[in-house]
């Protein structure tokens, strides 16, 4: 029996997800090897790597007994997009706490959100947890049964999902020595790093920081991905400084679309086919083109770019103008 095999999973995903080879991408790019894990396909509303982080959630929030399901984002949260997919199948109400403004139309994963049935409490970035807090209380109060999962479903549970997506790529026999994955609220990271660890596995996972400064997220997530240990069951201690940030791609800020992650975005259409987000894999795309012209990975090395979706929010009309 495997240590996952204690924690409650409910099964959502579409697994394992292809890994594929960009061999024209690469050939532009006169670069390494370049591999791409398909976590755009895990399923649940267009997939990315929430499904994954959902099905531990799910199944702690039911045998808590919830009847609801809240959670917190950005207006174009892929997140909220894929918990209210969730709370729609499992028939549970949703309730999306957003920052932002609602749209005269909505389009993107707002527009999914609605489809979905979720209920949604706009608030500002600043007063978004508060928002989040008190949105909670009044669901409890009005007997709702409410669960709450925190940002980009990134606690240990979360985590943990992608500690077996770590596991799952080893049994697809994938030889890499780098991952580069978008890391923002650090849960996918974290998870990823901590299976590196358990797996003495000999390559890197590098993180392409989406939103914080470097030394901010390498103590979230070695945070994350010890309290993942824990869940199961281990006395594991990950470090700030064994966690790989870039975070020199920050751009013009968070939701940003900038020359960077439209460059990334038109060359993975172009040369492979393949759709990026302009958020999360835009940038993260945007920090390994950037960090292969500087020739950071060496040659003859094999980088795999962990593909954790996004996509619907391409269609969003923010960003309509900037694509082209
Ligand atoms: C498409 C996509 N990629 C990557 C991430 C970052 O994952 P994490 O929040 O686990 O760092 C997110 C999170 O919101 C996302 O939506």
């Amino acid at each position: 029996m495997t240590a996952h095999s204690l924690v409650p999973r409910i099964r959502l995903a579409a697994l394992p997800t292809p890994v594929e080879a960009l061999p024209r991408l690469s050939a532009q790019l006169n670069g390494p090897r370049l591999l791409v894990k398909r976590d755009d396909l895990t399923g649940l509303a267009f997939g990315g790597n929430k499904t994954r982080k959902l099905e531990f959630v799910l199944a702690e929030a039911q045998a808590n007994g919830a009847r609801t399901l809240i959670t917190v984002g950005a207006a174009q949260s892929n997140h909220c997009r894929q918990t209210a997919a969730l709370a729609a199948r499992a028939g549970l109400d949703c309730i999306l706490v957003l920052s932002g403004k609602p749209e005269e139309h909505s389009t993107g994963n707002l527009l999914l959100d609605e489809l979905f049935g979720a209920e949604i409490v706009w608030t500002s970035r600043s007063e978004r947890e508060a928002t989040l807090q008190k949105t909670f209380e009044t669901a409890w109060e009005n007997g709702r049964r409410p669960y709450l999962i925190p940002l980009g479903a990134s606690n240990a549970l979360g985590s943990l999902a992608y500690e077996a997506a770590f596991q799952e790529l080893m049994a697809q026999s994938v030889q890499a020595d780098w991952i580069v994955v978008a890391s923002s609220s650090g849960g996918t990271q974290a998870g990823l790093a901590l299976g590196a660890r358990r797996a003495n596995w000999p390559g890197r996972v590098l993180g392409i920081s989406i939103d914080e400064p470097a030394a901010d997220l390498q103590r979230i997530v070695a945070g994350l991905a010890t309290a993942a240990a824990d869940r199961l069951g281990e006395k594991l201690v990950m470090s700030p400084a064994e966690i790989l940030v870039n975070a020199d791609y920050l751009g013009e800020g968070y939701g940003i679309l900038g020359a960077a992650e439209r460059e990334a975005i038109q060359w993975f259409a172009r040369y492979e086919g393949l759709l990026l987000d302009p958020v999360y894999t835009g940038r993260a795309a945007a920090g390994m083109i950037g960090l292969i012209r500087q020739e950071f990975f060496k040659p003859g090395e094999t980088v795999l770019f962990w593909h954790t979706g996004g996509t619907p929010a391409l269609f969003a009309s923010r960003y309509a103008d900037d694509l082209r």
